[in-house]
């Protein structure tokens, strides 16, 4: 079994990396030049990692990346600085949504695509409604901080480019606030937000997101049980 894991030097994509190569799943990561890769990956041999950034690759060399893979795992986010959240690539993960989606539908693979979302994306092909207070805030955010509305083209892509019939297989992981932990602990998997990330935000810690979205990659009961939807993702109180 063979993942790609975009976002590999992230704190989440990290993980999500650790915990593939725990169950012995070859993986493959795309990380910038410039990114800091720790001693315990570059050394183990059951990790490639490509240097590069996605956004600049040709929808080839996108193809060359995904197929050979059963699962694409993106842990995509903008970096919380000025540059980060204000400069190119506006759309770093909408547009890559689209490619690795246009590179497994133009090559016909089965391979399980699993996008790292937010609880700031109401699903409301599912019926999810936001409140007066959340439509104020998120039309705020989505005019004046470009990774919201990047974030929010990605999961529509999913939600609403692809039918429940398309052959694509995806899920969109939505965590609430993120924290850091060491170790997996209990979490609950909702279809629908429970409750407010802006009045009333849950706790979701990385490496148990990393956990849930490796679990998707192996357990394909699970996978079955979440595929073509938007689950929702807390630690337990
Ligand atoms: N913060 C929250 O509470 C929260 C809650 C729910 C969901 N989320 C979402 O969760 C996702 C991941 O979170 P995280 O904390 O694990 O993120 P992170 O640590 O910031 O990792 C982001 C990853 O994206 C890569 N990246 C950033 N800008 C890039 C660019 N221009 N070109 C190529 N790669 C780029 C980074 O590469 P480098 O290492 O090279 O910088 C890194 O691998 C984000 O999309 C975020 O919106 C966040």
């Amino acid at each position: 079994m063979k993942a790609l894991v975009l976002g590999g030097s992230g704190a989440t994509g990290k993980l999500v990396v650790q915990q593939l190569v725990k169950r012995n799943i070859q993986v493959r990561v795309v990380v910038r030049e410039s990114a800091i890769i720790d001693s315990k990956i570059s050394h183990d041999k059951s990790i490639e990692i490509i240097k590069g950034n996605i956004n600049d690759f040709e929808i080839a060399k996108i193809k060359d990346l995904v197929q050979d893979c059963d699962s694409v795992i993106c842990c995509f986010g903008h970096n919380i600085s000025l540059k980060g959240l204000f400069g190119p690539p506006r759309k770093l993960v909408s547009n890559t949504v689209g490619n690795i989606i246009e590179a497994i539908q133009t090559l016909n693979l089965n391979t399980k695509f699993i996008l790292m979302s937010t609880t700031a994306y109401t699903n409301k092909k599912i019926g999810e409604v936001n409140t007066f207070g959340e439509k104020i805030v998120f039309a705020v955010l989505k005019v004046l901080l470009p990774p919201h509305k990047d974030n929010m083209l990605a999961a529509d892509h999913l939600v609403y480019k692809l039918d429940s019939n398309s052959n694509i297989n995806w899920v969109a992981v939505r965590p609430d606030s993120l924290i850091d932990e060491d170790n997996v602990s209990e979490y609950e998997i909702h279809n629908k937000k429970i409750r407010s990330p802006i009045s009333n935000p849950g706790k979701t810690s990385r490496i148990n997101v990393s956990h849930f979205m490796v679990e998707l990659v192996t357990n394909d009961k699970l996978w079955q049980e979440w595929k073509h939807k938007t689950p929702v993702i807390f630690n337990k109180e």
